[in-house]
């Protein structure tokens, strides 16, 4: 890793007079290095305004590149090596994945005591605002758009520990790390806590980073990092997207409770309608609240090995969805058909027959994907 991070800040040394944004010049990379210049033009030189967030390291900025883009900028708060290598993780990582459900990097530039990350502008801002932020009560998270955001956010977190090469643990899910774009589809974003998984390697043990609610215990306790860790962080943030619950509450006299203590004891009586967020006003499948639930609860397994793969999540969720489409499938059969012998008193069977032909023939697929 301390080899990348200088390969990394070799390329990077420029002029910060430099009027152009040049191109990466080792050809591997398809990120852009910006000057100082180009970066304080398209954010006003990160006036107040243009601040869209804080977070640990630093402040983001909304702008405007020279091509008339709409980029973010994370400008890091103080160097130290610790910044200096989150900023190497986030550029080396993010600069070789490239997939729909990851937030793009454009490109970056460091020189002086200057860090600065260019990202794509992502117009739906992150997860966190619409669940617990100043956009909760407009409501833009509908049941459909949950569902998406959930499969998406799984989709780039299987894409990371089994496409990847070498895999890559995340190590920070968590709500504010997944934006949304103008179609309210998700991108996972923060790479700075990642670790590359070197080929046959199952667990690696390290120092704590990440964000508590998310933790695995493992993880939290021990330091044992695996893709599982973020698996379970995967868990809490489905509930979260499925209830607006935040992951820690604070009861009245200050014990603290996690969102899996909540939920628990509503998935044992079945009350599946108390876990999902009021503010739906009931409007979502519940089976597909009971389907995404029951995931959720496997994915916050105590035990590591209990938890399933990314890639498992992708399809339970997928099916989940896939299944209810069918079922509308059907059910607009039936209705076409009703209407079809409305008028005569033709015998209902051939009506009936072609509902179970059709029910059947949903169920064969749907086994059938779930065996694929
Ligand atoms: N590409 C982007 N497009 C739009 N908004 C963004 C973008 N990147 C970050 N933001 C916004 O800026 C806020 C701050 O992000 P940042 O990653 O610095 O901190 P955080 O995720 O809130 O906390 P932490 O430092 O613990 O990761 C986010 O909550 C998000 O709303
Ligand atoms: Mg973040």
């Amino acid at each position: 890793m301390r080899k990348m991070v200088f390969r990394c800040f070799c390329c990077c040394a420029q002029d910060d007079e430099e009027p152009n944004i040049r191109e990466s010049k080792t050809k591997n990379y398809p990120w852009e290095i910006y000057s100082l210049k180009e970066l304080l033009n398209a954010t006003n030189s990160f006036h107040d305004d243009n601040k869209i967030g804080e977070g640990g390291f630093g402040s983001v900025y909304w702008g405007r590149s020279s091509k008339g883009i709409e980029i973010a900028v994370k400008r890091l708060k103080a160097m130290s090596a610790k910044a200096e290598m989150e900023f190497a993780v986030e550029v080396e990582i993010l600069g070789r994945v490239r997939h729909k459900n990851l937030l793009g990097l454009r490109g970056f530039y460091a020189g002086g005591d200057e860090r600065l990350i260019v990202y794509d502008y992502m117009p739906n801002h992150s997860l966190i605002t619409h669940l617990h932020g100043r956009l909760a009560d407009d409501v833009l998270l509908d049941w459909p758009r949950r569902m998406s955001i959930a499969i998406g956010s799984a989709e780039g977190l299987a894409y990371l520990h089994h496409e990847a090469n070498p895999h890559i643990i995340h190590r920070d899910i968590k709500a504010s790390n997944v934006l949304l774009d103008s179609d309210f589809q998700a991108k996972v974003a923060d790479f700075g806590f990642a670790k590359l998984i070197p080929d046959g390697v199952s667990h690696l043990t390290t120092r704590v980073k990440g964000t508590l609610g998310y933790l695995a215990p493992e993880y939290a306790m021990w330091g044992k990092v695996s893709e599982s860790c973020d698996v379970y962080s995967f868990g809490i943030l489905l509930i979260e997207i499925i209830s607006a619950r935040k992951p820690i509450e604070k009861l009245p006299g200050g014990v603290k409770r996690d969102i899996v203590q909540w939920a628990s004891p509503l998935v044992e009586k079945g009350s599946f309608d108390r876990i999902a967020d009021p503010r739906m006003k009931g409007k979502y499948d519940i089976a597909q609240v009971k389907n995404s639930i029951q995931i959720a609860i496997r994915c916050t397994d105590g035990n590591p090995d209990n938890r399933p793969s990314m890639s498992e999540v992708v399809d339970w969720l997928r099916g989940g969805v896939r299944r209810k489409k069918e079922v509308m499938l059907i059910k607009n059969f039936v209705e076409e058909d009703e209407d079809e012998y409305e008028d005569d008193d033709d015998d209902t069977d051939t009506d009936y027959e072609g509902y179970r032909a059709a029910q059947s023939a949903a169920r064969r697929e749907w086994a059938g994907s779930k065996i694929r």
